[in-house]
């Protein structure tokens, strides 16, 4: 029998799009993806090539860290995903709709703070927000205020929202930029270096914040020059250097296509280094006393471990460390993660 055929798909109802690709071309990962983008490049007046054929695929509920150093084309690209720059060529998608010509039916489900939001000096934090929310034509005006205190709170700053935010320190400020994204429930949320300026305890409440906000469904999209952080936080990263993307995908996986380290504490460690180095394992550092660690030889660790008992090595532990996503980043570039910029 014959299957009745299937009805076209509706088109989108604005900002009907010519694709440069057609659609049964795009991969099935991008049906779910809050942000794609297609040999996305900018280069700045004078020459200088910022971001150069990036292809990012964010999946919806992801907490994607964008990671790299100072000067890699984080908030370069941020900016084109947010439509204040043109990029020089190849595309960008945010919530379904390309970017810049699409921004203004996406931008009000997007919360952004991008490298040190714009404040009133002269006006406290409190009124900095209820300014910046009447400035937001589809916000609410009648629960304004209950908005802007909620969001206050959140980020640790209802103590201080009668100051003028002149007064604020920077990790205050950062915040506030944060409350500014939080005015309204988004689907995205797009923070760069959200964590810039703030001490440790700071960052920590950041951190804790960004859990809370994935854990009811924003992704977030957030850029950091930190590894650790990324570590911490994030499902999903994305790592550039130089205005390239060096891979992306979730973070675990990333790690776990690195080898771990293997360590072996003993108090003999001289001999532990010499009979690891036969075994075939690579790398080999002594540190702390009592520790060895390598690159784990492509053999059965059992072999290894035994063959350090007959060496008459006093073994007090043997373990393979997860790597961790440092490792990976290493792997990938053969240099440390270098955050001079
Ligand atoms: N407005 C601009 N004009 C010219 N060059 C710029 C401009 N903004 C950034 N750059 C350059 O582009 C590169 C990427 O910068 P940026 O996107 O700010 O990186 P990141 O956010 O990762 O630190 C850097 O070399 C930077 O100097
Ligand atoms: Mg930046």
């Amino acid at each position: 029998m014959e299957e009745p055929e299937e009805p076209e798909e509706p088109e989108e109802p604005e900002e009907p799009e010519k694709s440069e690709e057609p659609m049964e071309e795009r991969p099935a990962a991008e049906a779910g993806a809050v942000i794609v983008t297609r040999a996305l490049t900018k280069r700045y007046r004078g020459g200088q090539l910022a971001v150069d054929g990036l292809d990012l695929t964010v999946p919806a509920g992801s907490v994607f860290g964008f990671l790299g150093p100072n000067g890699s084309g984080k908030t370069t690209t941020i900016r084109m995903l947010m439509g204040l720059i043109e990029p020089t060529s190849g595309s960008a998608r945010v919530l379904g709709h390309p970017v810049p010509r699409g921004a203004r039916a996406v931008l009000p489900r997007v919360g952004a703070l991008i490298e040190g939001p714009a404040l009133y000096g002269f006006l406290t934090g409190r009124d900095n927000l209820l300014r910046y929310d009447a400035a937001d034509p589809t916000a609410d005006p009648r629960t304004r205020r209950t908005r802007v205190a909620d969001a206050l709170e959140r980020v640790g700053l209802a103590a201080a929202a009668g100051r003028k935010a002149k007064a604020y320190s920077l990790g205050m400020k950062q915040r506030l930029g944060l409350a500014a994204a939080l005015l309204q429930p988004r689907a995205l949320l797009v923070l760069d270096e959200p964590t810039n300026g703030l001490d440790p305890q700071g960052m920590r409440e950041i951190r804790s914040l960004i859990r809370e906000l994935a854990s009811d469904g924003t992704t977030v999209f957030l850029s950091s020059h930190l590894l650790d952080e990324i570590e911490q936080v994030c499902t999903h990263v994305a790592v550039m250097a130089r205005g390239r993307l060096l891979t992306q995908g979730p973070v675990a996986e990333l790690a776990a296509g690195t080898r771990g380290r293997l360590v072996v504490t003993t108090p003999d460690t001289a001999d532990a280094a010499r009979v690891l180095k036969e075994q075939g394992a690579g790398d080999i550092a002594v540190a702390d006393g009592d520790r060895v660690d390598a690159e784990p030889p492509d053999r059965d660790l059992a072999e290894v471990s035994a063959a350090l008992v007959r060496a008459g090595v006093r073994v007090r532990g043997f373990a393979v460390e997860r790597a961790s996503l440092e490792d990976a980043f290493v792997a990938l570039t053969g240099e440390g993660f270098d955050v001079a910029g």
